[in-house]
């Protein structure tokens, strides 16, 4: 890449050490807003505080569109709905610190289909 503010933008969000990438909807559709908001800046704040090599995205609409807010976690493939801060802390704990899926919040795993 030869645009420096690429680079810088990549070095940034620390693309190379990345495991996995989170998304998380806001809403509207699928929850309220604000705890959409909420949970997203608790995402945020932990996924900084642990050091986990994550990437994270803020989506307005992961096309569910009910039951959110959603989180789903690839390269895993794996939806999670209801996703208050109480459950993230958990996920981000089990699943992104340690690698161990929280089973009975999993409403879909669907990794992504290879070539
Ligand atoms: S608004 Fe959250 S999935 Fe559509």
């Amino acid at each position: 890449m030869s645009d420096p503010l690429i680079t810088a933008g990549f070095t940034k969000m620390n693309l190379p050490a990345a495991r996995r990438h989170v998304f998380l909807c806001v809403g509207p559709d699928c929850c309220v807003g604000a705890d959409g908001l909420a949970t997203w800046e608790f995402l945020k704040t932990r996924l900084k505080q642990l050091g986990i090599p994550a990437l994270r995205t803020k989506a307005a609409c992961l096309r569910v569109c009910r039951g959110g807010p959603w989180m789903v976690v690839y390269p895993d493939g794996i939806w999670y709905g209801s996703v208050n801060i109480e459950r993230c802390e958990r996920i981000v704990a089990e699943h992104l610190a340690a690698n161990r899926p929280v089973a009975e919040w999993i409403v879909c795993a669907q990794p992504l289909a290879a070539e």
